[in-house]
C-alpha cells in the first residue's frame, strides 16, 4: 500500500511537472488546458489587490487582468498572500509563477526579475489627519519641529525613497509595516504623523476612514508590472497576451470597475 501511494505520488509530481514546486494558494479561476499558475500579492492594497467583502476571495485591479490572462493563455489561477518584502524573493526561488502587487519597476528589482510591460502608474502620496494644516511633507515636517514619524509598508519604493531622503537625514523615524493597512491603523491610533504610499491605495484608505485626507508628495511616477522569476517558460505569452488585454480595452474595463472616473 505505502508503496503503491509512493508511485502515485511520483507520477502525480512527475504529471504536474514545474509548477509542482510552486506553493498553493486561494484559487480564482479553475485549471485551464495547460495547468494553473500561482500568482504572489500582497492583498492589502486597494484597488489592485483586497479581499472581496462578500466572497472573502482576492480581487482587484491586478488579480482580475492575471484571471483575464491566465484564461487567455489556458491557465487556472491561486493566489498567495504575503508581506510585499518575501514576494521578489520568493519569485527568486521559484516558489511563485509570477507577481502583481502594484509593483513599481525599478532598476535594481529588474537585477532579480523579469518584468512585464507597464500597466500601470502610480505615484506616492501622504495620507494625514484631516486637521493637519500644512501642505505637503515639507511644510509638515517643519510644522513638526523638524523631526517626523513616519509610517510605510515595510519594502516598498515608499520605503526606499522615505529612508533614502529623511531618515538619512535625521529628520524622521521610519516606521515599517507589513501592509498599508497597519501602517493606516498606527496613524489613526497617532503613532505616526502620516503614511507614505501609492495613490491609489492612499484614496481607499482615506475613504475608508474617516478622519484622514491626502498630501501630494514630490516623487515621479512609478510604473506598475507583474514580475516574473528570470527566464520564465511562462513570461513570453502572458505579456504577449498583456498587450493584447491592453489593446482590445479589456484592461481598460477592469480598471474601470475598480477606479470610478473622476468628475
Ligand atoms: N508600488 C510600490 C512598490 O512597488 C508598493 C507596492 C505595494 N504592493 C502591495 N500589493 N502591497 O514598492
Amino acid at each position: 500500500m505505502k508503496k503503491l501511494i509512493a508511485v502515485i505520488l511520483v507520477a502525480m509530481l512527475a504529471l504536474a511537472g514545474l509548477s509542482a514546486m510552486a506553493e498553493v494558494g486561494i484559487p480564482v479561476l479553475e485549471a485551464g488546458e495547460n495547468g494553473t499558475l500561482v500568482l504572489a500579492t500582497n492583498a492589502n492594497f486597494p484597488p489592485y489587490e483586497f479581499y472581496d467583502d462578500e466572497t472573502s476571495l482576492p480581487t482587484g485591479i491586478d488579480i482580475e487582468i492575471a484571471k483575464a490572462i491566465c484564461q487567455k493563455i489556458g491557465y487556472g489561477l491561486e493566489v498567495v498572500d504575503i508581506d510585499f518584502g518575501s514576494i521578489i524573493p520568493g519569485l527568486v526561488s521559484n516558489n511563485y509563477d509570477f507577481a502583481a502587487a502594484g509593483m513599481t519597476v525599478t532598476e535594481e528589482r529588474k537585477q532579480s526579475v523579469d518584468f512585464t510591460d507597464t500597466y500601470a502608474i502610480g505615484i506616492q502620496a501622504v495620507i494625514v489627519p484631516g486637521d493637519t494644516e500644512a501642505a505637503d511633507i515639507y511644510a509638515l515636517l517643519e510644522a513638526k519641529g523638524g523631526h517626523l514619524v513616519i509610517g510605510v509598508q515595510e519594502s516598498t519604493t515608499g520605503d526606499i525613497y522615505i529612508s533614502d531622503e529623511f531618515e538619512t537625514a535625521g529628520t524622521a523615524d521610519v516606521q515599517r509595516f507589513k501592509n498599508g493597512a497597519d501602517a493606516v491603523l498606527a496613524l489613526t491610533s497617532g503613532q505616526v504623523d502620516c503614511v507614505v504610499i501609492d495613490n491609489e491605495p492612499a484614496k481607499a484608505f482615506v475613504a475608508k476612514n474617516e478622519g484622514l485626507k491626502l498630501l501630494n508628495s514630490a516623487y515621479t511616477e512609478e510604473e506598475y508590472a507583474m514580475a516574473f522569476p528570470k527566464g520564465s517558460e511562462y513570461y513570453e505569452a502572458f505579456n504577449t497576451a498583456l498587450n493584447e488585454l491592453m489593446e482590445d480595452g479589456t484592461l481598460k474595463g477592469i480598471v474601470d470597475q475598480f477606479i470610478p472616473a473622476e468628475n
